[in-house]
């Protein structure tokens, strides 16, 4: 009863921000991501009778109380699906900084729910088993589709990093019908997000805690009013391969979304002033004629989109602009898999 999840982080190109069912995850509005290559949490888990109680590990930072309480109820969901009793051992470990707007709570949720529905004695769809050794016949199996709904009870975004590629969540308004799935495999464009790091400290108010002010911003509204024709464009953009619609429409919404952090009650300020800065060097390049667009998560790193071609040509424009302490250079990837390489 023991089994061992890699998951992607991914980034929103159009985001979610606000929920209409804050127990249930259920967005208000549909989001579109891209999977990172080189941002992947690996999570173990255990169910044995030997525990007396569930316990968690994060390998390269301690985890608050809060943030283990929730992972521990997400842990009671599998069992209550299951039907198992049994205390588990969480052991997880992130190749990227966590909590510093690369979404760990994404990449996280998505490796515990794949790791520990396979623990709890699921069969999972075949794509998840990407080794040979492990050719099981379960009785009770669970799709994709309904991995992707148990990993948005734990943290939205997660739900994205499960199927491959571009995905995208739609809204849906019952938990059944909020859900992800693959829109173009990782093999589809050949893109590049690199994160420019700024900043590796923990954020003071996390994802969760910022939506739920969200109606205080009087921008939210429009916002909202304002999705559809955003979610349509992206859409056309990945259709078509058109890369300055994409670039054009990732900013827009990346732009619209951190308009209602600031204007909501408290304002939610993510940004730094290397971000700024890093936005009108993005700005600067384009009208120069470097196709290169950002997008930003809840804190101040900075993804910058390029073409697999131009790759070289922005790292070098970008690595040493002041402020900027390291970069993650990620292509589009597959989604969450099982993996053969326990952590204990
Ligand atoms: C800004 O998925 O972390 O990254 O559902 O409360 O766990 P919870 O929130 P979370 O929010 C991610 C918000 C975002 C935008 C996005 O990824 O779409």
């Amino acid at each position: 009863m023991k089994a061992t999840a890699i998951a992607p982080a991914n980034i929103a190109l159009i985001k979610y921000w606000g929920k209409k069912d804050e127990e249930l995850r259920l967005p208000l509005n549909s989001s579109i991501s891209m999977n990172l290559s080189n941002c992947l949490t690996t999570t173990t888990v255990e169910f044995s009778p030997a525990y007396k109680k569930d316990t968690f590990f994060l390998s390269d930072n301690s985890k608050s109380d809060k943030e283990k309480n929730r992972v521990f109820k997400h842990l009671d969901r599998i069992r209550k699906l299951t039907k198992i009793s049994l205390k588990a051992k969480v052991v997880t470990k992130n190749n990227f900084p966590s909590s510093s707007g690369i979404a760990s709570s994404a990449s996280g949720f998505a490796a515990l729910t794949v790791a520990a529905c396979a623990a709890a004695g699921l069969q999972l769809p075949e794509l998840f088993y990407n080794f040979s050794a492990r050719a099981l016949k379960l009785s009770k199996t669970i799709t994709e589709k309904e991995l992707t709904i148990l990993a948005r009870i734990g943290s939205g975004s997660a739900c994205r990093s499960i199927p491959d590629g571009f995905v995208e969540w739609s809204t849906g308004d019952t938990s059944e019908n909020s859900y992800a799935y693959s829109l173009y495999p990782e093999t589809y464009w050949d893109l590049r997000d690199i994160i420019l790091i700024v900043s590796n400290t923990e954020k003071k108010i996390g994802s969760s805690k910022g939506m739920e002010s969200v109606w205080s911003s009087p921008l939210m509204q429009e916002r909202l009013k304002t999705e559809d024709v955003r979610l349509k464009k992206m859409k056309n953009a990945l259709q078509g391969k058109d890369f300055s619609l994409l670039g054009e429409t990732m900013e827009a919404d990346c732009l619209s979304m951190h308009a209602v952090m600031q204007t909501q009650n408290p304002p939610l300020f993510y940004w730094t002033k290397e971000t700024l800065e890093i936005i009108k060097v993005v700005y600067k390049k384009r009208e120069s004629g470097l196709p290169v667009f950002f997008t930003i998560d809840a804190g101040p790193n900075v993804h910058l989109f390029c073409e697999g071609k131009l790759e070289k040509e922005v790292v070098n424009k970008f690595k040493s602009l002041k402020g900027v302490k390291s970069l993650i250079i990620n292509k589009l990837a597959v989604g969450a898999r099982l993996s053969e390489k326990e952590l204990f």
